[in-house]
Formats: structure tokens, C-alpha cells, sequence
């Protein structure tokens, strides 16, 4: 019989179908598109075949083989569809929302109550004219010793218990005080008027009052006629505008080998008034931070003439402002990253 070609492709499409209407699943449609529209299906068989067929149906049959592929397409795109609306509602129903549950609160970020102090020291140093300058944590000992004037085997050296790293003459950095010779490397011969906050570290044991990473706020301030008077002025003006107009601050001589004369600075203890505390050991004064006048032999390191050049510089510790401020009474709360603590910033 002549058609016998086309009945087949009647079965073959029938037979499709009928196998296309028993799909539910994605993978079994992906199996059925190859087993019924794939290079081995039935229909591409009758592709291939058309070449042996006699001239006289060959046309007929090509047309009918073509449509029937196309018919089994479309059915198979209808069917993918269908298949990803049922799937969808599936889901609907096993993760149902309910609607009435009351939202989760988003939660609000907040800084970290050392950045918060940071920022207003900023503040306050900004209105008296000081930028921000940022210099290496991780530092040389050329920077964070030599040119600082303390040599290597100058007893002052055991002020700084050091972290040092597997490279020879690499450290991390145990005070902010070298960024001074990176500042003055900079901006020599002009003058400079710079805080450089950052973190620090230092091998030691851990306690209630030490750490071994914290920040400092360098400060530092060459010129023309800088003198020890600017320094006083510079930091009680910053103490008042920090912790209060009244408050009342002393400068004890110290020792520091890249400053001379050197200083230490007291607050008096804002907590108890000056009348003796337990935060302040009942001295009735906290200290916040080491000072003096840059040593001529920093000033030359740093590029600039000690005869004509003259600065002052000071370094803070923020954290312990931040303990008194906030009543914080052990500093490893800081860098704990306990959420109870955080929270209450
Ligand atoms: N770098 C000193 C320290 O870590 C503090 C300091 C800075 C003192 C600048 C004087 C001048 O203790």
C-alpha cells in the first residue's frame, strides 16, 4: 500500500502523545523529548528513510513527517509549561506562607563602639585643623625603631614587646609613632598638621587593662616655632572638647626616645569628679597619653632641619578613653566579638 508510510506517522505521532499525556515530571519529559523527537525516534527514522521510498510518495510523506514533528514540538513545549505550573503549585502547598506571622525585625548595623570614639577624636581634631594620615600596620624595624631613635640595643627598646614576623626586619607595629617619618617624609620641607589613628600590637600578655592589638591616635605637628605651649594648648583644648569644658588635666615629665622633653598627660577622672574611684585607683587622675617635642635627631630623619623645624607629637590610647566614657571595665571586650556587648553601643 502506497500510504503506508503516512499511517505510520500517524502511529508514531499517536503513540507520542499518548506517552507525552502519562508525563508528570520534568526528568520524564526530558527522557520522552529523546526517546520520541531524539536522532534515534521514529520520526527521524522516516527522515532517513525517505531516500529508498519510491519518487512517487517521497514528497508526500517528507511533508507529512515534517508536520508531525513539528505538532510533537509544539506539544512538547505546551507540556513544559504545564509541567512547571504543577511543580510550582506543589511548592505552593508544602512551603506554605502564612501570612499572618508577624515580620521578622531587620536589625539595625551599628559601629563598634572603638570606631565610635575613633570618629569623635577625629571630630575634635578636625576642628583644630588635623587631617587623617594612614601609615602601614605592618612595619620595618628601620621605621618602627631606628629612625625613631631608639637603636638596636637601646634598653628602651623593652618598652615594646614585639611581634615579629618571619622576614627579617619585619614587624607589626607596636606604636603609630612611625607613621611620624612616613608624614614627614611626605610633606617635608612644609609643615604638617596630622592624627594617625591605627591599629597596634604588642606581645603581651592579655589582662583586664592590656591587649595585644589596640588603637593609638598619633599626633604630630612640624613647623616654624612649634613649641611646648602649642602642645599643652593643643591637648587641654582637646580634653575639653572631648570629655567637657571643666575638665582638668596635668602634664607629668616622662621619657620617650624619639621625643625631648617628654611628657604624659593625665585627665582628672570624669567619673568621680577627681575625688578617687576605683577606675581611677583613687588617684583621682587617668592617663591618656604620651607626648613631648620630636627629637632633633626624628626631625632629621624625617627630612627636615632641626634648627629651623621644630614639632611636637603625642600618642593616645582611644580604647582606654573609651573604658572610661562608656564604664567599660575589661578591655577584652573589645576585639571579643561577644554580640551582648556590641549591642549596647
Ligand atoms: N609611641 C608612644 C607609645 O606607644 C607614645 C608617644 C607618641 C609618646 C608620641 C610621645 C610622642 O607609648
Amino acid at each position: 500500500m502506497t500510504d503506508t508510510p503516512g499511517m505510520n506517522l500517524e502511529n508514531i505521532q499517536h503513540h507520542a502523545l499518548e506517552a507525552l499525556a502519562a508525563v508528570r515530571t520534568g526528568d520524564d519529559l526530558a527522557q520522552w523529548r529523546v526517546t520520541h523527537l531524539g536522532r534515534s525516534s521514529a520520526v527521524m527514522a522516516v527522515f532517513s528513510g525517505l531516500g529508498k521510498l519510491p519518487a512517487d510518495i517521497r514528497p508526500q510523506t517528507g511533508q507529512k513527517a515534517n508536520q508531525v514533528k513539528l505538532e510533537l514540538e509544539a506539544a512538547f513545549e505546551e507540556k513544559v509549561v504545564q509541567i512547571r505550573q504543577s511543580e510550582l503549585s506543589v511548592s505552593l502547598q508544602t512551603n506554605r506562607v502564612d501570612i499572618t506571622l508577624p515580620g521578622r525585625p531587620a536589625r539595625r548595623g551599628r559601629l563598634h563602639p572603638a570606631m565610635q570614639n575613633l570618629r569623635d577624636i577625629y571630630k575634635v581634631f578636625a576642628e583644630m585643623g588635623f587631617q587623617v594620615y594612614r601609615s602601614p600596620d605592618v612595619e620595618t624595624d628601620e621605621y618602627n625603631f631606628e629612625l625613631l631613635n631608639i637603636p638596636a640595643h637601646h634598653p628602651a627598646r623593652d618598652m615594646w614587646q614585639t611581634f615579629y614576623t618571619t622576614k627579617p626586619g619585619v614587624l607589626l607595629r607596636t606604636h603609630t609613632s612611625p607613621g611620624q617619618i612616613w608624614a614627614m617624609r611626605e610633606r617635608a620641607p612644609d609643615s604638617i598638621r596630622v592624627i594617625l589613628p591605627g591599629m597596634c600590637y604588642r606581645y603581651e600578655q592579655i589582662t583586664t587593662r592590656s591587649e595585644i592589638q589596640f588603637h593609638q591616635v598619633e599626633g604630630l605637628m612640624v613647623g616654624k616655632n612649634v613649641t611646648l605651649a602649642d602642645l599643652k594648648g593643643t591637648l587641654t583644648d582637646f580634653s575639653r572638647r572631648m570629655f567637657g569644658q571643666n575638665v582638668r588635666t596635668r602634664f607629668r615629665p616622662s621619657y620617650f626616645p624619639f621625643t625631648e622633653p617628654s611628657a604624659e598627660m593625665d585627665v582628672e577622672c570624669f567619673l568621680c569628679g577627681g575625688h578617687g574611684c576605683t577606675v581611677c585607683k583613687n588617684a583621682g587622675w587617668l592617663e591618656i597619653l604620651g607626648c613631648g617635642m620630636v627629637h632633633p635627631e626624628v626631625l632629621r630623619n624625617g627630612g627636615y632641619d632641626p634648627e629651623i623645624f621644630s614639632g611636637f607629637a603625642f600618642g593616645m590610647g582611644p580604647e582606654r578613653i573609651t573604658m572610661l566614657r562608656r564604664h567599660i571595665d575589661d578591655i577584652r571586650y573589645f576585639w571579643g566579638n561577644d554580640m551582648r556587648f556590641l549591642e549596647q553601643f
